[in-house]
């Protein structure tokens, strides 16, 4: 038998996720593992250099969607999508992470075989269970719906399991298999190592913190914004703050007239660039969900600009601290980083770099029963 399994990205996170299982699907003589990209991210800083720095191949099918309100780009996914499946029938559709792309392209299968007598395409969902319980995030709403369309959940953490059991997903469809992203992390570490951003930011090891900020809820309304940067300001005092500014914040910048001139703010960088920035900072401020895992890894102090995490084990085992939107908690927790009081992590359960094999593994046993 020989099985067509489609893999999908969209956004910048999902690609340091889907290339590990892209290269362990090749593996398997009777997978052929076909990429397609929706084109929700397109700017080359978002997009293409991931493809160079992870060596993900040209995607066979590029859906070019772009940008636009949620229900807008979910919907052209799912029409652009659909064709895809039409044209290739596939046995299963691997999506990855929580962005549009992931629902979107999801949600396309499941209505797509509605009538056939088998479950196939079969829908498998990298990176389930994680739950911030915060429904205003579209993060959110995209993983428990694509939960609920899954027949494979692929867990990198053990509340990941726990939270589908308690939502009635049986377990039979649930496998704790590990972190994608780690498993890139883990082999592209050594070759990043090699980057010169340091020397091209003018940086050295430990003498900088790194800050990343894109979600709507920290950066679409002025106040908010104003009271992080009020924050940043002061920090910014007593170390220099490396600021890699994603697109939907540098419109907020530019939209609302605020002063960022005490951040040293970058281009978007590529995942290379971006993993040295990280490994060789004194501590990192953030409200992205990867970030709070690669600095985990890394070993590295990570304070999240959020109210809550979907991914607790950051906290509880890794180097997380969820320090939330106040600006005075902010300073105090960055006050108390650079007196020497830093969070040391222990590694979850397999985050070892094999979690893709383990995936490959699996989807090919469920294939052909
Ligand atoms: C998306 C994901 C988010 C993820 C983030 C990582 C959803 C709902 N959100 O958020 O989970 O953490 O990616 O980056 O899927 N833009 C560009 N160039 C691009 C893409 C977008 O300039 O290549 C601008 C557009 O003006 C767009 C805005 O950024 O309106 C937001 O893009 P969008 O994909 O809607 O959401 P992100 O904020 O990037």
């Amino acid at each position: 038998m020989h099985y067509t399994a489609i893999i999908v990205v969209g956004a910048r996170p999902n690609f340091m996720k889907a290339a590990p299982i892209f290269t362990q699907c090749k593996k398997f003589h009777e997978i052929t593992p076909i990429l397609v990209h929706t084109g929700q991210h397109y700017d080359k800083e978002l997009s293409r250099v991931f493809f160079d720095d992870l060596k993900l191949p040209k995607p066979n099918f590029y859906l070019g969607v772009g940008s636009g309100t949620h229900s807008e780009q979910s919907g052209q996914i799912m029409i652009e999508f659909e064709k895809i499946l039409g044209k290739l029938d596939p046995d299963i559709v691997v999506v990855v992470g929580d962005v549009n792309s992931t629902l979107a392209c999801a949600l396309a299968t499941a209505k797509y075989r509605c009538g056939k007598h088998k479950y196939s395409p079969v829908i498998a969902h990298v990176e389930a269970g994680l739950r911030s319980n915060d429904w205003h995030m579209p993060e959110e709403v995209n993983r428990r719906l694509t939960d609920a369309l899954a027949d494979l959940l692929f867990t990198t953490e053990l509340s990941g399991q726990e939270n589908l059991v308690k939502e009635g997903i049986t377990s039979d469809k649930i496998y704790h298999v590990g972190n994608v992203m780690i498993d890139s992390l883990l082999s592209y570490k050594k070759q990043a190592e090699k980057s010169c951003i340091l020397e091209q930011l003018k940086l050295k090891k430990i003498e900088y913190a790194v800050l990343t900020m894109h979600r709507p809820e920290n950066v679409d309304a002025k106040e908010t914004l104003a009271g992080f940067l009020a924050a940043f300001e002061k920090i910014s005092k007593s170390i220099k703050i490396v600021f890699p500014v994603h697109p939907r914040t540098k419109k907020m910048f530019d939209r609302h007239g605020l002063k960022t001139d005490f951040l040293k703010a970058t281009p978007p960088l590529g995942y290379l660039d971006f993993l040295k920035l990280l490994a060789n900072a004194n501590f990192v401020l953030t409200d992205s969900g990867g970030i709070q895992e690669e600095t985990t890894v890394l070993n590295i102090p990570c304070l999240t600009l959020r109210e809550n995490t979907e991914r607790p084990v950051t906290v509880d085992k890794g180097t997380n601290i969820i320090v939330g939107k106040d600006p005075d908690s902010i300073v105090e927790q960055v006050g108390k980083i650079l007196s020497g009081e830093r969070k040391r992590g222990q590694m979850p359960e397999f985050w070892d770099g094999k979690a893709a094999q383990r995936i490959c593994k699996i989807v090919f046993n469920y294939l052909k029963v």
